[in-house]
């Protein structure tokens, strides 16, 4: 019996395949129902936002991440990697970039709220609120730089700089 030709050769044995946006949010939801895997990691950090790995894979990995109220990051993207995150405690408030250009979309993300995103997303996330907050976030590939963006005063981005990731 003769094969059916394919166009897009198959991955090499025993290499997974990149995990999607949706799976990255399925894992980070399932890390977030296991307190037992992140409680113990949470500390808060008046000088500066707290973060750390949690799990790191060949394929993805795992972070949590804590924000006192005021706490944020600037506008960043994920270096290629696609990625997910869920609140457990607190709520926290994101500003999506269109790639196009146009007005950043906000909207806020209480405990239990997800958002999944692909390789070229931007966006800025901050604790908006009075309470602290704590979330966890899944990417894959795993973080290796990230570059930071300012906004331009008649709307777009402006890349600033590109930073290692460490952890
Ligand atoms: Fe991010």
């Amino acid at each position: 019996m003769s094969s059916t030709p394919t166009l897009s050769p198959a991955p090499p044995a025993g290499a997974p395949a990149a995990p999607t946006p949706a799976a990255l949010g399925e894992l980070a939801r399932a890390v977030a129902g296991r307190p037992d895997r992140w409680r113990p990691a949470v500390r808060f950090d008046a000088a500066a936002r707290f973060h750390t790995r949690l799990e790191v894979t060949g394929g993805h990995e795992v972070w949590l991440l804590t924000w006192l109220p005021g706490q944020g990051t600037e506008i960043h993207d994920h270096g290629g990697a696609a990625g997910a995150f869920t609140v457990v405690a607190g709520v926290l408030t994101e500003r999506a970039f269109p790639a196009s250009g146009g007005a950043p979309r906000a909207r806020e993300l209480a405990a239990g709220g997800l958002r999944s995103f692909g390789p070229r997303y931007v966006h800025e996330v901050v604790n908006a609120g009075t309470e602290p907050a704590v979330s966890i976030h899944a990417y894959a590939p795993a973080l290796a730089a990230m570059s930071y963006y300012a906004e331009l005063p008649g709307g777009g981005l402006r890349p600033v700089r590109t930073d290692p990731v460490t952890g």
